[in-house]
């Protein structure tokens, strides 16, 4: 018979081996072929054109950041450097209601729709041409999709200050559709935000209707993470009833000094909930939030550090009230003068971060914003954090555990699939980490920092970033939406 060793493209010999389903690892050998693993176990008869050693180092499925606004960035800077660095092998971008496609601006991108770039970055007026796009430019990671609902409110409605009407709904459920039969994800929606906040219940719940036939699902960025949070989930569950889909409320958190504490009681709505419809969650593992720069949440009871400003950039990593101060008006008024701007909100507790991160139903999610010129650490750190300082040095959960909200609930919740987990046949996206070493470098003071501690990113089986830099072989693409995994979407969730 054979005789003949088996051979691969890459090995990677005794490795602890994580498979992203929360299993305890095991002392394993994993080859992979063709994009693929190809075996996974005591394979010292194989040969490989490339062998690695990893010497007791961690191995785990390369982590998904479920949460992102890298919509543009994949296409203009598709070395995706802040991402492969942490682990990061596949990115989910349109969330918070905001996507690159499909959009036609009728002048410049409405907040916060600028966060994914100025006017001439929306380039994809249907989906079809953004997934070309994607593509063309072959980016580091792969790339999964939601589709926002304010983009599309933007196409079809001359403000964004109401409601839509039935022929505008009409208009842009065509467009998800559309989207939806190329392999978006789902819907995304970003009720909190001014350009979506006057839109009703009613009017996301017709527009969420074709998700359940396509299998998709709804994330939301909900209409407020502060006092009436829990009215912001009832309604967010409520979507989800109507429209028969499950439900991922993005970045839970508790936001503002007066709602701190809560987490408990967002948990306790959460987990009932769960009961009777598939709900989850994301979060980034840090108490600072950060978007635009909204006049609204300038209240004065909370620091808040500015980012970027247009027509004041010197200004940026000053505190809104030092700008105040020093323009001798209000923070209102100095917050007014400072748009269109960016911010960091030091606006959650610490407890409240540990105890919504630690909680079994909640993923890993950077909601990194790679366009900001003095970005919010998460966008580079966000990954490496969690393993480094939350799992190994606070304790706060197994390393499995961790990397458990990093690959198979995700992977399993948005339907991307044979990705997210450690076996024979999936595609081979996996990094290769040192867990006493692992750690996040970006600050907010110093925030565009490589993590340490990550030594090997394979994505479709190509070695990707190797000992702090990329290899300048780029893998991945857009990944169209599977069937959720587990037979019933319940059980994903
Ligand atoms: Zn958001
Ligand atoms: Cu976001």
């Amino acid at each position: 018979m054979h005789s003949h060793p088996e051979a691969a493209d890459t090995l990677i010999m005794g490795a602890q081996l994580y498979d992203g389903t929360g299993a305890p690892p095991l002392e394993r050998d994993v080859a992979l072929r063709n994009g693929k693993i190809a075996a996974i176990g005591n394979l010292s008869n194989w040969l490989a054109e490339e062998v690695i050693e990893a010497n007791g180092r961690a191995l785990a499925p390369g982590f998904i950041d479920v949460h992102t606004h890298d919509d543009t960035h994949v296409i203009r800077a598709p070395q995706m450097l802040p991402k492969i660095s942490q682990g990061v092998t596949t990115v989910i971008v349109g969330n918070c209601g905001i996507s690159a496609s499909p959009v036609a601006l009728k002048g410049d991108p409405p907040d916060p729709m600028n966060l994914l770039g100025e006017r001439d970055a929306f380039q994809y007026p249907t989906f079809a041409a953004y997934i070309e796009a994607v593509n063309a430019a072959r980016p580091a990671v792969n790339v999964g999709v939601l589709i926002g609902h304010t983009a599309l409110r933007n196409n079809h409605m001359d403000r964004l200050d109401r409601t839509a009407t039935t022929a505008e709904i009409d208009g842009m459920r065509a467009q998800l559709e559309d989207a939806l039969s190329h392999g978006a994800l789902g819907l995304s929606t970003g009720l909190a935000y001014g350009s979506a906040n006057a839109a009703s219940t009613e009017e996301v719940m017709a527009l969420a209707e074709p998700l359940a036939h396509a299998g998709a699902l709804y994330t939301t960025h909900m209409r407020t993470e502060f006092d009436a949070i829990l009215d912001a989930m009832d309604e967010a569950y409520r979507i989800g009833r109507h429209a028969r889909v499950p439900v991922v409320i993005s970045h839970l958190k508790c936001a503002g000094p007066s709602n701190w504490g809560r987490s408990t009681e967002v948990l306790e709505s959460l987990e009932g909930a769960r009961r009777l419809q598939p709900i989850g969650c994301d979060c980034y593992p840090y108490s600072r939030s950060s978007s635009t720069l909204d006049v609204r949440q300038v209240t004065g009871d909370i620091d808040i550090t500015l980012t970027w400003s247009t027509p004041h950039p010197e200004m940026a990593g000053k505190l809104v009230k030092a700008i105040a101060a020093e323009w001798g008006v209000s923070q209102q008024e100095a917050a007014k003068r400072l748009q269109p701007a960016g911010a960091v909100y030091h606006n959650m507790s610490e407890e409240d971060v540990r105890r919504i991160l630690s909680h079994p139903a909640t993923m890993v999610g950077s909601d990194g914003l790679p366009n900001d010129p003095l970005p919010h650490p998460r966008l580079w750190g966000a990954f490496p954090r969690v393993l480094g300082h939350y799992a190994r040095d606070a304790k706060l959960i197994p390393l499995e555990e961790a990397i458990r909200k990093m690959t198979s609930l995700s992977a399993r919740r948005f339907g991307l699939v044979q990705r997210g987990e450690a076996h024979v046949g999936y595609h081979a996206d996996l990094v290769l980490f040192d867990p006493a070493r692992v750690r996040d470098a970006a600050t907010f003071d110093n925030p565009q920092q490589p993590a340490d501690g990550i030594d090997a990113v394979w994505v479709n089986g190509v070695l990707s970033y190797r000992d702090g830099a990329t290899t300048g072989d780029r893998a991945g693409h857009f990944v169209a939406r599977g069937a959720r995994s587990q037979g019933d979407a319940h059980g994903a969730f």
